[in-house]
């Protein structure tokens, strides 16, 4: 299973897992989060453009994620596998992720949906201290989550694709869990 997508709340261990794995198996990791933070470190026009959203704890405008995908998606190193952390966060955003798929002729082998309780992830957040880990934008960004992220678990479920671990265990066994189902 080369081809993985991690579809969870903030602080749920998608960045944590998809290290990992990305590791073990040599694919890429490809987080928008990620990007998004070196565009906005860089003051390129993504990330000029990226950066108040993201200090606000709203997703950024769809086309400019999507536009990023898809040139990432069609690099060499993307060709025969990759974990998308992050992406899709909405339906829209998976919609057209469908669609590119497609036009490359890759698909998707898994969809892992981390579920960790609220106060689990406020506690984890808040003890690591990113820029966006403060209480009032964590708030914002679990709304977020469950407003426009969360569609995308009956999204999958009707693809068939979605798996479901329980994120609230030590990384180990959340790895291990992991392995279990993308074996
Ligand atoms: P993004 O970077 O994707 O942030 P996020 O979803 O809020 O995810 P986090 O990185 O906070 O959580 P995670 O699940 O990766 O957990 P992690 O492994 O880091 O997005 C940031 C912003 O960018 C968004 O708000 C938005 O503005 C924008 N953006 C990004 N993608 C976008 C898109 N597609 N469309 C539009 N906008 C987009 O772990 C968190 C902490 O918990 C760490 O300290 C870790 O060590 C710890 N931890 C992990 N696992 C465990 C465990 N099992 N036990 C104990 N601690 C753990």
């Amino acid at each position: 299973m080369a081809r993985l997508i991690f579809v969870g709340p903030p602080g749920a261990g998608k960045g944590t897992q998809s290290k990992f794995l990305a590791d073990a198996h040599q694919i890429p990791h490809i987080s928008t989060g990620d990007i998004l933070r070196e565009s906005v470190a860089a003051k390129t026009s993504l990330g000029v453009q990226a950066q108040g959203y993201m200090d606000r704890g709203e997703l950024v405008p769809d086309q400019l994620v999507i536009d990023l995908i898809r040139e990432r998606l069609s690099k060499p190193d993307a060709q025969s596998g990759w974990i998308l952390d992050g992406f899709p966060r909405n339906v829209a955003q998976a919609e057209f992720l469908d669609a590119l798929l497609s036009e490359l002729h890759q698909g998707c082998d898994r969809v892992v949906n981390f579920d960790v309780p609220d106060p689990v992830l406020l506690v984890r957040l808040l003890s690591r201290g990113r820029k966006d880990d403060n209480e009032e934008t964590i708030r914002r960004r679990l709304e977020v989550y469950r407003e426009q992220t969360a569609p995308l678990i009956s999204y999958y479920e009707s693809q068939q694709k979605l798996v479901t671990v329980n994120g609230d265990q030590s990384m180990d066994e959340v790895a291990a869990a992991l392995n279990q189902v993308v074996a």
